[in-house]
This record gives structure tokens, sequence and C-alpha cells, in this order.
């Protein structure tokens, strides 16, 4: 069963995701922001297989210290698979417990996790209790209230309306909640209040805008999380071949060439 689950992991990955372009320019706008000569050890939250992790070990240089921290074992083999520098260590493990997993940082990177938590508190406050005094916490997110460019939110709809559709037509019956989404969005609002309360300084909040190409949605539509976020229920493989079709169908629909989305861009410091 183990082995099933991790072969599907490999299978649905977010590696083939996280090699496009935009990808890694919402990316480096965290890391440039974060690393600095004065922060030195930084944790790489919810890393999976380390397209993250790359950019902060190129940014450290070879002083320097970087952990990358992610619940999948699958993710974590592939990112140690694929980055191969001395100043990075990989550790298996969630956010939920964090202060037990790592040493104190510098900084704490988490991109493209946080909404993937359902208790985002209790995790906010793990990693104050990580950070030093100064140090600071960094996170982005496309799942947010604000993502959709205005004038898109109908393709996102259509998306998951017609890979319903798509899996109606080949017999399977699902429950359609209507959102691409993989859990539930908070605004940015939201967000910097929930970081005042768990001890940090009112963030620095800026939305990055970037342009979705078919094959980049074609890829996040087989990643595991977001099969699961947007098709509850559906086995991975008719999930991502249903997502596949839709996409199809709702670009064809809308006459989009490329889909505009927003990057949520958080930078916070520890109080
Ligand atoms: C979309 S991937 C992002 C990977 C990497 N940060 C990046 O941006 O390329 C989300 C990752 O969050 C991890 N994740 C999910 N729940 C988590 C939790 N509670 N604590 C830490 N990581 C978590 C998943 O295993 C997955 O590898």
């Amino acid at each position: 069963m183990a082995c099933h689950a991790e072969a599907d992991e490999e299978r649905f990955s977010f590696a083939p995701f996280a090699r496009h372009p935009f990808f890694t320019e919402v990316n480096r706008w965290i890391v440039e922001r974060v690393i600095c000569p004065s922060r030195r050890t930084i944790v790489d939250l919810g890393c999976g297989p380390g397209a993250v992790t790359q950019l902060i070990v190129e940014r450290l240089g070879a002083s320097g210290h970087v952990i990358g921290v992610d619940p999948s074992v699958t993710a974590l083999e592939r990112a140690r698979r694929a980055i191969k520098s001395r100043v990075a260590e990989f550790v298996e493990g969630s956010a939920e417990w964090l202060s037990r997993l790592v040493p104190s940082a510098d900084a704490v990177i988490f991109c493209n996790a946080i909404h993937l938590v359902p208790d985002k508190p209790k995790v906010i406050a793990e990693i104050r209790k990580v950070l030093k005094r100064g140090g600071v916490l960094a996170f982005n997110t496309t799942f947010f209230k604000g993502a959709y460019v205005e004038g898109t939110t109908g393709f996102w709809r259509r998306w998951v309306v017609r890979a319903v559709q798509a899996l109606r037509e080949r017999g399977l019956d699902v429950q359609h909640e209507g959102k691409a989404t993989a859990r539930a969005f908070l605004s940015a609002e939201e967000y910097a209040t929930l970081c005042v309360q768990e001890g940090f300084s009112r963030p620095t909040v800026e939305l990055v805008r970037v342009e979705m190409t078919p094959e980049s949605l074609e890829d996040i539509g087989r990643f595991s999380l977001f099969i699961e976020g947007a098709l509850p229920g559906v086995p991975l493989e008719q999930g991502a071949e249903a997502l596949r079709e839709g996409l199809g169908r709702a670009l064809a629909e809308t006459g989009l060439a490329t889909v505009p989305r927003n990057w949520l861009e958080c930078v916070a410091v520890a109080s």
C-alpha cells in the first residue's frame, strides 16, 4: 500500500510544473529579498522536490546552511537526487511540529505550500518559535483570495466543470465543488493579521502577476495535491486525464492563449 502511494506521488510529482520559468520568477522574488550576508541558516519549509532549495543554495554560495523540510518521502528523495550541495540537508516532517525538527534559524521560506496547511495559526506560531528575534518568515502562494485576475474567474470555474463533465462521460460520478483549488483561500489581509497575532511585525505584501501557459496548466493538473483539491475523491490517474481534457475545452471555449494569475508574496520579521 505504502509502495503504491509512493509510486503515485512520483508519477504525479510537482517537479514538471516547477520547471516553468515564471515559477522560478515568483520564488526568486522571495529568495532574493530574504537571503543576505547576515542570514545564513535557512529553513525551506515544504521544500517538495527542491526547486526553491536550489535557488537558496545558489544564493547562499559556499557559506550557509539550508534545511529542506517536507512530509513527502518521495519528494525528499527527488530533492536529494537533484541537489548535491554540502550546504543542503533534508528532513522529513511537517510544519505543524517544525520546532522539533530544525535548530533556530535566520529565515523560514515557505513557498507554494501555506494554503495546504489546515491550522495556519499553529504553523505560523511554530515558525516563530524556530526564528531568532529579527529572523524572517517569507511565503508565497497563488491559492488566496485575489489570485484570480479580473476576467479570468470564469476560466478557472470552467476548467473544473469541464473536467467533472469528462469524468461523468466516462461513467464516474463525482461531487463537484466548483473551485480549482487545493484548500480554503485566505486574503492577503487575513494572512497579515495572522502573522501579527503570532509574533511578527506587519508583513510586507505584494502581488506578482504571471502568465500561465497551457503547458504549465497541464503540468499543475498532473500534480497529486492539485488533483485532490480540484476533484476530491477521484483517483489520480482519472483525475489527471479529466483535468487535461477539461483544460483543452476551457481554453477553447474562453479563447485564452495564456491565463494570467497573481502570486501573493509575503515577508514578515519576527518581533
Ligand atoms: C506545491 S509543493 C511546493 C514545493 C516547493 N516549496 C516549491 O515551491 O517548489 C507543496 C509542498 O508542501 C508540502 N506540504 C504539504 N503539507 C505540508 C505541511 N503540513 N508541512 C510542510 N509541508 C507540507 C507538500 O508535501 C509539497 O511538497
